[in-house]
């Protein structure tokens, strides 16, 4: 049972697939998120993600007018190439030593095979490359506490996930010369206990976004989900998937939902219909207080 809350957290999304309305802001493909978590006088500031290319991210936040130096902490979520290709140009820029947070096979080498063969994984040598800029690797299987009240959801493997979540995937990894399926185990999510409930980050949530908000409720103690933020990736999901997953986070009561990236069009509109005004679209640009 986790005792330890935040005050308040102030979310600048970074990074995403869709720039918003008449915005200034940049989009690309992939997520990034700076949470800023007020305790006591005290401001940690958590990097969730890096997407794939660090210029647009730092553009962002010239118009946030926030710096990067400010980070303390990094978080991957998980290997794919638009979840960690902007790391090495951030860590360039923010000039300083700083821990990253991921689990131990983020280095692996994914592809995807469909529609046709392409590396998808992380930026070639980026475990050497990282720490040539100062970033010092904290690789965990486990949950890991990093500030009192904000941990990382560490593992989901596959049997553990709910029987609906689970499934053959088209991506695919090589492993001492043979071809096999990967089931992203990699993936970790963030929960963040706030004096509103449970505020839960995923990358593309590819244990599932609900095993991943039950993991959550696990390692904390806590039922009372305040929002859930990221992809969800459904963007090819079975009509039945998206329904049961909308429901799912609706019975475990998730007060809100931030989404975009590879939730997909047709989970956004179930998303819209079925949870009304605390449904939001990310976008490039959004800042999300609690
Ligand atoms: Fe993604
Ligand atoms: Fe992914």
């Amino acid at each position: 049972m986790i005792e330890e809350k935040v005050d308040s957290l102030k979310i600048y999304t970074l990074a995403e697939d869709f720039s918003g309305y008449n915005s200034f802001f940049w989009a690309q493909h992939g997520v990034s998120f700076l949470i800023e978590a007020k305790i006591g006088e005290d401001r940690k500031y958590i990097l969730f993600d890096t997407a794939n290319h660090a210029d647009p991210i730092l553009h962002n936040l010239q118009l946030l007018k926030k710096e990067i130096s400010v980070v303390d902490y990094i978080v991957l979520s998980h290997n794919h190439y638009d979840h960690t290709g902007g790391l090495l140009g951030l860590l360039k820029e923010m000039k300083k030593s700083v821990p990253i947070f991921a689990h131990p096979d983020i280095f692996k080498m994914s592809y995807s095979v469909d529609p046709y063969f392409r590396y998808i994984g992380p930026p070639i040598n980026m475990r050497e490359e990282a720490e040539k800029y100062g970033g010092m690797w904290v690789l965990s299987r486990e949950p890991i506490y990093i500030v009192p009240g904000i941990f990382t959801l560490g593992e989901i493997k596959e049997e553990e996930r709910v029987e609906w979540e689970r499934g053959a995937t088209r991506v695919v990894m090589i492993n001492n010369g043979e071809k096999v399926e990967d089931y992203m185990e990699d993936e970790i999510g963030l929960g963040i206990n706030t004096q509103k409930g449970l505020v839960i980050f995923g990358g593309c949530s590819h244990p599932g976004i609900v095993s991943m908000v039950k993991r959550a409720i696990e390692i904390s103690g806590i039922s009372r989900i305040h929002a859930v933020i990221g992809g969800f990736h459904l963007v090819s999901a079975s009509d039945e998937r998206i329904l049961k997953t909308v429901t799912a986070l609706k019975d475990l009561g998730v007060e809100k939902i931030y989404t975009g990236h590879c939730t997909g069009l047709q989970a956004e509109c179930e998303f819209r219909m079925q949870l009304n005004k605390n449904f939001h679209k990310l976008h490039a640009g959004m800042v999300i207080s609690i």
